[in-house]
């Protein structure tokens, strides 16, 4: 089968190749026919180091399919089920599962360290990037990583349910649980940034302040939700005349910089909350003063995965869209083929695009 696979830290290009095989579909496994699956930043941080991966990986994380074989033990899914893939498959019994924090089981996180699923020319063993590689026809994935949806939900839209949505819309109404009448600054309006300002527009928040380098991305943001947005250059004047510079009620950083995430606290009120969506580097340090830390009494949260429960929110999320209350379409900047992924990642680095979704 074929399957978009990264060799190495820094290397431009995929190799798109079609002597793909799967390991065998174990006792508690199953194997997914992927239909759609999105192009997410995080993707493309893999290929430039900032997130360490084994190598050679299959990249691909936000992704829908139909379950095609399952292991004699699984009873959740059966073949002809519709599927978002969840990449934090949750083992259900460590301390963060059993707490009410699933997103933090490391358990299968850690497996798909060790745990080639892919072979490609021949016996070469290839990793699925954390666990998933949806940039493939089929995948093998374990039970927990497989979370049926309703099958009127179209597969792109499931796709970016898998990822941007649910870090997205989770960061607000999980990580940040924003009040209705709040006001709340979004710094970065990617295909994760929108999904922010959506949850934002959901839970009621009155001004909504949209920030991107990007003008183009300001009519995006306005269309899903924010009422405002400016140039990071233009958010101190932003913050004195909708806030009247006492800072807004919640920040959300969805860059993933040191300096992104210090505008998003210096945009922020006393007392106020900020979360961090964007993924950034090991080695990007954020200094904040001492005395403000505890002086200004604000929070910072860190959202992985948007604090979700997959196994409650893919559903809610899926039942938000069929409501017309989420607008996933305006998400998508176009529709490509798994061949078309180079191109693909070349125009996300060039940042003009929202959601590229593989169809297959
Ligand atoms: N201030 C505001 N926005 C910025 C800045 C900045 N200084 N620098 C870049 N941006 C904008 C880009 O112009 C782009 O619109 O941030 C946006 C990032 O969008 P995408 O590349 O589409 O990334 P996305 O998939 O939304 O992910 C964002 O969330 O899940 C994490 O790993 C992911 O760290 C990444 C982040
Ligand atoms: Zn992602
Ligand atoms: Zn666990």
């Amino acid at each position: 089968m074929r399957a978009a696979m990264l060799h190495a830290v820094g290397d431009d290009k995929l190799d798109i190749r079609d002597d793909f095989t799967l390991a065998p579909v174990g006792a508690t496994d199953v194997r997914v026919k992927i239909k759609a699956t999105g192009v997410c930043h995080s993707d493309l941080s893999v290929m430039t180091g900032l997130l360490p991966m084994p190598l050679p990986v299959v990249l691909g994380h936000e992704g829908a399919g139909e379950v095609v074989e399952v292991g004699d033990q699984v009873t959740s899914v059966a073949p002809g089920d519709h599927v978002v893939v969840n990449w934090t498959p949750a083992c259900g019994a460590c301390d963060r599962c059993v707490g009410g924090q699933p997103y933090l089981c490391m358990h299968y996180v850690m497996e798909s360290f060790t745990l080639p699923r892919f072979r490609y020319g021949g016996e070469t063993p290839a990793f699925g990037m954390v666990g998933c590689g949806t940039w493939a026809e089929e995948i093998v994935v374990p039970w927990q990583g497989a979370i049926k949806i309703d099958p009127e939900v179209p597969y792109e839209v499931a796709a970016l349910i898998g990822c941007g949505i649910t870090t997205g819309v989770g960061a607000v109404v999980n990580t940040a649980k924003l009040r209705p009448g709040a006001t709340a600054v979004v710094i970065g309006c990617g295909g994760v940034g929108l999904s922010v300002i959506q949850g934002a527009r959901l839970s009621g928040a009155t001004t909504i302040l949209a920030v991107d380098p990007l003008t183009s991305k300001h009519a995006l943001a306005k269309k899903v939700g924010a009422t405002d947005a400016c140039t990071p250059e233009q958010l101190t004047e932003a913050v004195a005349s909708l806030t009247g510079g006492q800072g807004f009620d919640y920040g959300f950083e969805v860059v993933g910089r040191s300096q992104t995430i210090l505008a998003a606290w210096q945009a922020t009120r006393r007392g106020g909350d900020v979360v961090v969506v964007g993924a950034g580097a090991m080695d990007d340090m954020v200094s904040l003063s001492a005395f403000n830390l505890m002086f200004d009494g604000k929070t910072l949260h860190g959202s992985l995965y948007g604090d979700s429960d997959v196994r409650r929110d893919f559903p809610l999320f899926a039942g938000l869209w069929k409501a017309g209350k989420l607008d996933l379409e305006s998400m998508i900047s176009s529709r490509i083929r798994l061949g078309d992924l180079n191109d693909a990642v070349a125009a996300l680095r060039g940042g003009e695009v929202l959601r590229q979704i593989v169809v297959f």
